[in-house]
């Protein structure tokens, strides 16, 4: 990512192609998130020392950064510095932090491999990893209330974003449905429902808070919240199958975890093959989202085309 201006595209880019030079911009945006994580969560010799260190343990530890990037690139795709996004950015990785070692609990899911690592729990037990996960959502609303939010937003408008879509409406909801439809008899609408809240809420919510980042007027950010909410229900169904089709080494968390917890996934539900072309619909549904915004999109394009054939 090219942090240095606010037009995204280098000279020297047209010289690669398109796919490395895809990879480079998503790595220096990944970089960029990793370095303003570490250097804003609490040192690990803080007291109370196991608190941060497992805070730490569970945000540092790896991920795609999907999120962060997504907020960086839509406030770089309205023409701003995709610095604006930064800190909005961390702040949807430490909740997204949270709830992966929630979601990874005994009580929960169950997994003791979470980005090719112990889990949080496991490293560091059950009690540490939920209060470790509390501090992370806490953080993370923190961080949004100390972002700058440009007009013609009101200035609670990030953290209002990260406060509705991460509720009892939102991820929660959709993660107490998805241990629910563990024990009921599997149906569309509840799947949907599923897919909706605990994973393309927030996704939807960092597109957003990267285009009022921006200062983009509210329709251009509902727009790009359309974008995301079905870039995010194509993510899921991609996680659903690749649960059920990839190794634990490339996936970094246990293969086959969903059929052993009996979930409700596209898998289980449709099938792979129409899972496959329902991902496909979404990305196209996607991308048909970004053409209205009428940004320069050139990055966002072929990042949610790559992740329709992503592979961890
Ligand atoms: C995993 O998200 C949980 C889901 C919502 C599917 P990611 O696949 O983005 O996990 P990391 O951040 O790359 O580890
Ligand atoms: C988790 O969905 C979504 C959230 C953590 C909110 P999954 O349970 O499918 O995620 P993984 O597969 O464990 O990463
Ligand atoms: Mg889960
Ligand atoms: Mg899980
Ligand atoms: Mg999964």
């Amino acid at each position: 990512m090219n942090v240095n201006a606010a037009t995204p595209s280098p000279p020297h880019e047209t010289f690669h192609d398109p796919q490395s030079a895809l990879s480079e911009w998503m790595a220096a945006g990944r970089a960029l998130v990793e370095a303003e994580l570490d250097r804003r969560l609490p040192p690990a010799t803080e007291k109370p020392a196991i608190l941060h260190e497992a805070m730490r343990y569970a945000t540092l530890n790896g991920g795609k950064r999907l999120r962060a990037i997504l907020a960086l690139a839509v406030c770089q795709a309205l023409g701003k510095d995709p610095r604006r996004a930064l800190l909005p950015g961390i702040a949807l990785e430490a909740f997204h932090a949270y709830t992966l070692v929630h979601d990874d609990l005994p009580c929960m899911d169950d997994d003791d491999l979470r980005r090719g690592k112990p889990s949080t729990h496991i490293r560091y037990g059950e009690a540490n990893a939920l209060l470790a996960g509390d501090a992370l959502l806490t953080l993370a609303c923190q961080w949004m209330a100390e972002s700058v939010t440009p007009l013609p937003h009101p200035p609670a408008a990030l953290v209002l974003e990260l406060t509705r879509a991460g509720g009892s409406t939102g991820v929660i909801g959709g993660q107490i449905e998805d241990l629910a439809a563990e024990a009921l008899p599997p149906e569309e609408e509840r799947l949907l429902y599923i897919h909706s809240e605990k994973t393309a809420r927030l996704i939807a919510c960092a597109c957003r808070c990267g285009a009022i980042a921006a200062g983009a007027c509210p329709a251009t950010v509902d727009t790009f919240g359309d974008y995301g909410h079905h870039l995010g229900l194509a993510f899921q169904i991609l996680d659903d199958i690749l649960d059920a089709t990839q190794v634990t080494a490339i996936l970094g968390k246990p293969a086959g975890s969903d059929a052993e917890n009996h979930k409700l996934t596209t898998v289980s539900l449709w099938g792979l093959e129409k899972s496959r072309s329902e991902a496909r619909r979404h990305t196209d549904l996607a991308l048909a989202a970004l053409e209205k915004t009428r940004a320069d999109t050139h990055r966002l394009a072929p990042l949610t085309a790559h992740l329709l054939n992503r592979d961890s």
